[in-house]
């Protein structure tokens, strides 16, 4: 029986995973690197971390699961989104990654807006220009580094210079490309207007292969590094979200997948193209080929609860423990926490409001509430964010027959009973625990000729374990909430404006 190794360059650590044809996890293991935030709004990371933390993950992985390296029959990548690796003709990173939840580019989603027009732009990349993206931050490193950009010979995205470390291949997948903002999502390629109008050069960008294809081998080097097997394949993967899909077996129309990582995200499997045309929500191209998924974004879902565990001083033993503690403590404080609400903007925020000015907020405080009730707000208030996407969801006319739930968030039952009625849907646990790196395995299995395709290796390997149904007294007071929670953002909207010059 082959094995299949998934990796998974997140924002908080890189994962890595090992599987068998079945499905079952043999063995995991995350190495944790620094997030960077040098101003309020901005954040980025070490490229060389990502490495170190990868080869760490390997490492561990490989000596807890107590197999030969040579039974791993193919790599499967994934990674956070849109993080902006720009590498120098040596393909030594030219300065830090700007990554996904950065919002510093405000000024340069002004200028794509209007050289392309705003219309154009939807309709060529499947989006409009927003902070998180990745053509923005490229403008905005040639706009304030410019011995950066001079410098520059290539743009990668974060687990494409892992590709690259692990293989010396220069690539990028069509998942990931997608989330670029240079990317023709209905041609599948490269936007060539695109590039010109921006006025950067076709030579930054990588050659763009399929999820499923092989991409790759592990150098000798990298062999003895890490203790993989010199030559083991790797496959192109996919972007975190639509690992995060596949994983779930989020591979045809009518199923959805909602994950709580540091992002939160509700993303719809489409069967062809289809664009919300106020681009409150991204179109990117799926891992399946000639599918595409629908998607909304919240900037801080896990992130918020980590924040508070972080600010409060929580003991983290790891990790687990600490949110386990928290959650359990919030499940004793009654619904919408006696009037306490958290608005989720701790790094501005994109669907529905498409505003990286925004920043987070604890409304309603009295000296009655306390820790617990911190919590429980946190895990409303992310709640309510998931709220805002499904509800836009639902009015782009695709099925949405079914809701799987991923990341780490899905691990808690306090958080996904809350969400569940929230939503006011039956969420489906499945038997993959192991988020994106589960759905990079399956592609890489694919890509060793495991299964012939995505769909058949979701359907050889996933099960749904239980469900989690709304609670019929919960919803209806969360029904209330989000009434409410919905008109804080416009509430807030101009001040943020006018405190955003005191950060
Ligand atoms: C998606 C996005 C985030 C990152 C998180 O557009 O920016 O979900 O992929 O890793």
């Amino acid at each position: 029986m082959a094995l299949l190794l998934g990796l998974d360059v997140g924002t908080t650590g890189c994962k890595a995973a090992v599987f068998d044809e079945a499905g079952r996890t043999v063995a995991s293991h995350t190495e944790e690197y620094p997030l960077y935030h040098p101003h309020p709004g901005w954040a980025e990371q070490e490229p060389e971390e990502w490495w170190q933390g990868t080869i760490g993950a390997i490492q561990g992985v490989i000596a807890s699961a107590g197999v030969d390296a040579g039974e791993i029959a193919a790599i499967g990548l994934s990674g956070q989104m849109h993080g902006a690796v720009l590498l120098d003709d040596a393909k030594r990173p030219v300065r830090r990654a700007i990554i996904w939840s950065d919002g510093r580019t405000t000024a340069q989603c002004r200028t794509i807006t209007e050289t392309v027009g705003a219309d154009r732009l939807i309709d060529l990349t499947g989006n409009p220009a927003l902070e998180g993206f990745t053509a923005p931050k490229v403008l905005w490193v040639r706009e304030h580094e410019p011995e950066n950009f001079e410098r520059a010979r290539l743009l990668l995205l974060p687990k494409d210079y892992i590709r690259y470390r692990l293989t010396g291949e220069v690539a990028m997948e069509i998942s990931d490309a997608a989330g670029t903002l240079l990317f023709d999502v209905r041609q599948g390629r490269w936007s060539d207007e695109l590039l010109e109008e921006l006025g950067l050069p076709g030579t930054l960008l990588p050659d763009v292969r399929g999820s499923a294809e092989v991409s790759g081998q592990v150098t000798p080097e990298v062999a003895t590094l890490t203790g993989l097997a010199p030559g083991t394949r790797v496959v192109g993967g996919g972007a975190d979200n639509a690992c995060g899909a596949v994983g779930t077996g989020v591979v045809r129309g009518g199923l959805v997948a909602v994950s709580i990582g540091t992002s939160g995200t509700v993303l719809a499997h489409a069967d062809e193209v289809r664009i919300d045309p106020q681009g409150r929500v991204h179109t990117f191209n799926h891992s399946v080929p000639g599918a595409y998924y629908l998607m909304g974004v919240h900037q801080a879902a896990g992130y918020s609860l980590r924040w508070l565990r972080d600010t409060l001083g929580i003991e983290d033993n790891g990790g687990k423990r600490a949110y386990a503690g928290m959650t359990e403590e919030a499940a004793e404080v009654p619904p919408l926490a006696q009037g306490l609400y958290f608005l989720p903007y701790l790094q501005g925020e994109r669907t529905p409001h498409m505003d990286a000015a925004a920043r987070g907020v604890f409304f309603g405080l009295s000296g009655i509430h306390n820790r617990a009730h911190l919590t429980r707000a946190v895990l409303e208030g992310v709640a309510f964010s998931l709220r805002d996407s499904w509800e836009i969801l639902r009015g782009q006319g695709l099925p949405l027959d079914e809701v799987r739930i991923t990341g780490g968030g899905a691990q808690s039952d306090v958080w996904m009973q809350i969400l569940a009625s929230v939503l006011g849907v039956e969420l489906v646990r499945t038997s993959a625990t192991e988020g994106p790196a589960f759905g990079a395995a399956l592609l890489a299995g694919v890509g060793a000729g495991v299964w012939t395709s995505i769909p058949e290796a979701c359907e050889a390997t996933i099960r749904p374990l239980e469900t989690i149904e709304p609670g019929t007294r919960l919803a209806e007071r969360y029904t209330e909430g989000y009434t409410l929670y919905r008109e804080f953002y416009p509430a807030f909207k101009d001040l943020y404006r006018r405190a955003v010059g005191h950060s």
